[in-house]
């Protein structure tokens, strides 16, 4: 893996940005993993103004989110579909026809997870992933005990997700219980990676996932077996890592195209 510190989330968001806008420059066609979160926020604004200032031209390039939670209308400003759309598709002038989110109302689940599947498939796959990563380690909404090779089903919330992301409702309550998630052998398909993470509550999922043992109760820790990943993360996000010295040597002399 690919270990990038940076000072603050401005400069990880600048340096994310930076990898997904070369991928889409070589390839006006590529298809785009996209997570939801706080954590991609401020990449999404940097590729944003990349396509208002016609930097980068993401009109051609396709879309497929990570995730989806059940049983909440999609027009809801919180469902995972409405937010993409907001924060990405509109933002970075993508065409919303080649932007798909899981259908969390399907009422076959499972056929809507086999048809989400089959679409990533008949795109040619994921170019690159963009990720961030709960406080538990979860990747996508793969709650730690899921299986390294999942691929995309329904999953309960754990009791932590479903706090974390009270934020984004009016109460508790109101957050589903449930999802639909690429799972982690669908993220690990993708042909790069790249996650992002910043401040204190996210450095210990973070030493985990680089340092720790790979294993189901750190899903993003599955990321140590793919051949292309880079975790960029600001000093708080970094603060429970070891290496540091290293990746720190490692990333400031580094040429600017190998990261
Ligand atoms: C969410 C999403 C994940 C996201 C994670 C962290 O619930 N399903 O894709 O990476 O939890 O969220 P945040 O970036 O807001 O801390």
């Amino acid at each position: 893996m690919e270990i990038v510190i940076v000072p603050d989330s401005a400069a990880g968001a600048r340096v994310a940005a930076r990898l997904i806008a070369r991928v889409v420059t070589a390839k006006p066609t590529a298809v785009l993993g996209l997570a939801t979160g706080s954590s991609p926020l401020g990449t999404y604004a940097e590729l944003a103004e990349q396509a208002t200032s016609g930097t980068t031209d993401f009109s051609a390039a396709s879309g497929f989110a990570l995730d989806e939670y059940v049983g909440i209308p999609a027009e809801h400003p919180q469902s995972y579909a409405a937010v993409i759309d907001r924060e990405v598709t509109r933002r970075l002038g993508m065409d919303p026809a080649r932007v798909h989110v899981p259908d969390g109302r399907a009422t076959e689940i499972p056929a809507a997870c086999d048809a989400y599947e089959a679409a990533i498939r008949a795109s040619g796959g994921v170019d690159i992933q963009i990720l961030g990563i709960g406080a538990n380690g979860h990747i996508g909404f793969n709650e730690p005990s899921s299986s390294l090779s999942s691929r995309t089903r329904i999953k309960t919330l754990t009791p932590r997700t479903r706090a974390d992301n009270a934020r984004f409702f009016d109460s508790l309550d109101d957050v589903p219980t449930h999802c639909l998630t690429q799972g982690l052998g669908t993220i690990m398909d993708a042909r790069r990676i790249v996650l992002v993470a910043q401040g204190s509550a996210k450095a210990a999922a973070v030493a985990a996932a680089v340092e720790g043992p790979v294993s189901a109760m750190c899903p993003a820790s599955v990321l140590q077996f793919h051949p292309h990943a880079t975790v960029v993360v600001d000093e708080a996000a970094a603060a429970d890592l070891t290496l540091t010295d290293y990746y720190r040597h490692t990333y400031d002399n580094k040429p600017d195209w190998q990261i």
